[in-house]
């Protein structure tokens, strides 16, 4: 396990099936979290099975003012933000570009994407401060999708928005290279979480055969574990990454490299 006690970390998305795993993770190896998520409740109930280095912040990510709430409770908690994890999303039912609402577009853009500018807009400079104050360095992992890195076919605006979170990190990585932070994005296929759960469900009526149908594209013929996905954000997280930035890591059973 990686050593990130005394560490501040931001994670949205806190309830979901990778934000869950990954706040269990932080929180046994040492580091504050302030966690974030749409609902108070399962969000209280995590910050308290966490114990006292937990906060709880609940609020929607495609509102700007969360995020500028998230770093100060980082601050004013716990002095200091190191990294920050943004990586609650949603995804659309799967339908042909044509037939994707525009209502439903909007929505995932808001979310997916402007979600994930809005937080580095925030974290960026909190980060850049503390680098020039105390030259102690940062990280941001945004969870994207290795729908952001190739095309999916039937989640076309879901794509567009991962794909837009490919280059928010990419060129927010450069612009911070000499400035003391990281910035990565996280890549996975389809793993076993309640909103793959759920969308395997509503895709079909079979659910069995839906994830078989989504599994042959995959070389490795199986979806991912949860803690496979853990063990890659953990690694772009991690200090002892100090020379990965800008980087896409796709955690998808050889997909992306068909
Ligand atoms: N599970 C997969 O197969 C998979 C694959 C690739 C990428 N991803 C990405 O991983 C991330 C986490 O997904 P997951 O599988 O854990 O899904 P999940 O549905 O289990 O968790 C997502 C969390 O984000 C929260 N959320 C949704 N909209 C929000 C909003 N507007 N404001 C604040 N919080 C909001 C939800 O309440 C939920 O707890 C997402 O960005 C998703 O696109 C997931």
């Amino acid at each position: 396990m990686a050593d990130f006690s005394g560490r501040t970390v931001i994670l949205t998305g806190a309830t979901g099936g990778f934000g869950r795993a990954a706040a269990r993770y932080f929180s046994n190896a040492g580091a504050s979290l302030v966690l974030s998520d749409l609902h108070p409740d399962p969000l209280g109930e995590l910050a308290e099975e966490l114990g006292g280095k937990a906060r709880a912040i609940a609020g929607d990510i495609s509102e700007p003012e969360l995020s500028e709430r998230l770093v100060e409770a980082a601050m004013s908690g716990f002095g200091r933000l190191d990294i920050a994890v943004n990586n609650a999303g949603i995804v659309h039912d799967l339908a042909r570009l044509p037939e994707t609402p525009v209502k439903v577009a909007r929505q995932i853009i808001d979310v997916d994407l402007l979600g994930v500018f809005y937080a580095m807009r925030a974290q960026l400079p909190a980060m850049e401060q503390r680098f020039r104050d105390t030259g102690e360095t940062a990280a941001i992992v945004n969870v994207a999708s290795v729908a952001g890195v190739v095309g999916a076919p039937m989640l076309s605006v879901y794509a567009a928005a991962k794909h837009g979170v490919v280059g928010l990190t990419k060129s927010a990585a450069i612009e911070y290279a000499r400035r003391g932070v990281r910035v990565n994005a996280l890549c996975p296929s389809f793993a076993r979480t309640p909103m793959a759960t759920e969308f395997l469900e509503k895709a079909d009526k079979d659910r069995d055969a839906a994830e078989a149908a989504l599994v042959q594209a995959i070389p490795m013929r199986r979806l991912a574990e949860v803690d496979e996905v853990i063990a890659g954000l953990v690694f772009l997280a991690d200090p002892a990454s100090s020379f990965v930035t800008g980087q896409t890591l796709q955690i998808d059973g050889g997909l992306s490299a068909a």
